[in-house]
């Protein structure tokens, strides 16, 4: 018999921050998807601050990292040392649906590659999905 898949509802006392390990294990997901970004999707990658190896400079994982562990529902340093993120208006010149899937490509790499349990992924799909199609700005 199959096990029944078990679906995650986030709340106050059980967010997604606690679920993913707390902060390192965040910030180790956030390699995972910039090295995944890197090796799998270089034309997303190259949107970019990136050095000269087409890596992700260190800079920009850190500050998405921030602001990653605020929007799992941890500590919200992000807007404390950055203000509010203005994602529309950062990727304004960025996603189109080619580039959004290659963003959640990565993103599914790096939840899987860290055993990240089924039922958060799936949870995660859905609410990173939704704001990744909100960010594109052509289809
Ligand atoms: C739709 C697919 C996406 C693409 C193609 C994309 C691409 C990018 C790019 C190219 C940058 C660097 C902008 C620059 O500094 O010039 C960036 C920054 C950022 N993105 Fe995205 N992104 C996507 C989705 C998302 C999603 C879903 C989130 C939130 C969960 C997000 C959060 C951020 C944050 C927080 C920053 C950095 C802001 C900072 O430097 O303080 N992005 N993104």
């Amino acid at each position: 018999m199959t096990a029944t898949a078990v679906s995650y509802v986030p709340s106050q006392a059980d967010p997604p921050f606690a679920r993913l390990g707390g902060e390192s294990a965040i910030r180790a997901i956030v390699e995972r998807f910039y090295d995944a970004m890197s090796a799998l999707e270089p034309d997303l990658a190259r949107l970019h601050p990136c050095d000269a190896e087409g890596r992700v400079e260190r800079q920009a994982r850190d500050r998405f990292a921030l602001f990653f562990i605020g929007w799992l529902g941890g500590p919200q340093d992000y807007v404390a040392q950055h203000g509010h993120p203005r994602l529309r208006m950062r990727h304004a010149r960025v996603p189109d649906d080619r580039m959004a899937a290659a963003w959640m490509r990565c993103m599914r790499v790096a939840l899987e590659g860290a055993g990240v349990e089924e039922s958060v992924r799936a949870y995660l799909d859905g609410q990173l999905g939704a704001l990744a199609s909100f960010l594109r700005n052509r289809r």
